[in-house]
């Protein structure tokens, strides 16, 4: 009953009030609870931002401490849940063994269930989360290469211990460069929160109808597996070795995306948001051309990305549209550097989002949000007789 506004795509309508990100699309501007984006990656760890974006403040060494301490308690994940790993195709994509594992958390710890059992409750639920994520994705970076396994190590920090189950082997001691280290942090810090994108509208939208923590996070991660969100950081190499293996010849790949009869569009360009810049863009592309140098690879799709760019941006096509490359663009070269596959770019993408997915779900629930429930236009018929089906 009454009026509806129709806004396919939510373009203009605010969902929420919020106070964990703030981003100004037209000046290219990222912040978490305040904090610039260009500082927290400079000069914090991934934790240390999971932490203020979930409880709202920098925490005090003696917080992170212990924050650390607690999530160390629950790196573990059920045995059980090996048994319905194990039947994975080993081939299968990454994206959707993590989709499946973490809604299956609801079934090995069920006391996630009752969303209303209490503050501490909940809080324990988000210690699991984010303490079993890790283990789950080195799992499945183990499956795809064949190899076995390796347990949680809870006296290295987050990510370390995250870098030593995916590249640690059991045959001989895994040394964990800082350099490597360091790159992981920034990349997870940088993909941490970015306001109400259709993955994490998608976790406060499932999570309104009082469903639990693990089942509303894994449909955050199936929104964020499209290309046109997440999923583009593994399109954009796809993209890039494509150009490559054509020759390089990048003014050809830049009229196609301009052609609209031909469904190709630059893979890492563009944002609903963002009419200048992505700010993560541009500490990625520096923190790229970092990393490679300090870890002596030469990847020629890099100089393919960054002739992609300049032609793009020298285009009126791109101009007018305000299309810019957005943080896709240069992560995924990052992320080869070291060492993973491209199938598992979209996933390490999630692993950097779920604090700011929790904190989300967590102020969705702080604020009492009503169920989600958009309205539609209806434009079907309305008044049809019923024929028998022998009679159609
Ligand atoms: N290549 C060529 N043309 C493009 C591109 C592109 N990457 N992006 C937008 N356009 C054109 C589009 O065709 C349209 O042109 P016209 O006005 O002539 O019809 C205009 O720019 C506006 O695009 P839109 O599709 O209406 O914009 P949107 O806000 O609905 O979509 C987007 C945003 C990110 C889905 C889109 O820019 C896109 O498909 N980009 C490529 C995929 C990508 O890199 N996604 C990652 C997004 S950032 C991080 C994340 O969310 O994970």
């Amino acid at each position: 009953s009454g009026y509806v506004t129709l806004d396919s795509g939510y373009k203009n309508t605010g969902a929420t009030k919020s106070a964990i990100t703030f981003l100004d699309g037209e000046q290219g501007i990222l912040k978490y609870r305040g904090y610039p984006i260009e500082e927290l990656a400079e000069k914090s760890s991934f934790l240390e931002i999971a932490y203020l974006l979930i409880y709202g403040t920098l925490p005090t060494q003696n917080e992170l401490d212990n924050f650390q301490y607690q999530i160390s308690r629950h790196t573990l994940v059920h045995e059980d849940m090996k048994k319905f790993f194990d039947g994975f195709p080993s081939h299968s994509h990454p994206m959707g063994q993590l989709c499946s594992l973490v809604c299956s958390l609801s079934a090995f710890y069920p006391e996630s269930l009752n969303v209303h059992a209490g503050k501490e409750e909940e809080n324990t639920t988000i210690l699991k989360l984010l303490a079993k994520m890790p283990t789950v994705v080195s799992w499945i970076y183990k499956k795809g290469i064949g190899h076995p396994i390796i347990y949680p190590q809870n006296d290295l920090d987050y990510v370390s211990n995250f870098l030593n189950m995916t590249f640690g082997q059991r045959t001989e001691k895994y040394v964990i460069d800082p350099v490597v280290v360091s790159a992981m942090n920034k990349l997870l810090i940088l993909h941490a929160d970015h306001e109400q994108n259709c993955s994490t509208s998608t976790v406060r939208i499932v999570g309104s109808s009082d469903c639990n923590l693990y089942a509303s996070i894994s449909a955050g991660i199936s929104a964020l597996w499209g290309p046109l969100h997440g999923g583009a950081n593994q399109a954009v190499i796809e993209m890039l070795e494509k150009i490559k293996n054509d020759g390089g010849d990048v003014d050809k790949w830049v009229a196609k995306a301009k052609d609209k009869n031909d469904s190709f569009r630059l893979m890492g360009f563009g944002h609903r948001v963002y009419k200048n810049f992505d700010p993560r863009a541009k500490i990625i592309k520096k923190a790229c051309d970092d990393i490679l140098e300090k870890l002596g690879i030469n990847d020629p799709v890099l100089e393919i990305a960054k002739k992609l760019e300049e032609v793009a941006l020298s285009d009126p096509y791109f101009a007018d549209r305000k299309l810019y490359p957005n943080v896709d663009f240069y992560s995924g070269i990052i992320y080869r550097a070291l060492g993973f596959p491209t199938e598992m770019f979209t996933v390490l993408f999630a692993l950097g989002r779920l604090p700011g997915w929790i904190a989300q779900w967590k102020e969705m629930r702080e604020n009492k949000e009503p169920i989600g429930r958009p309205r539609q236009i209806y434009v079907g018929e309305v008044n049809q007789e019923f024929v028998e089906i022998s009679k159609r």
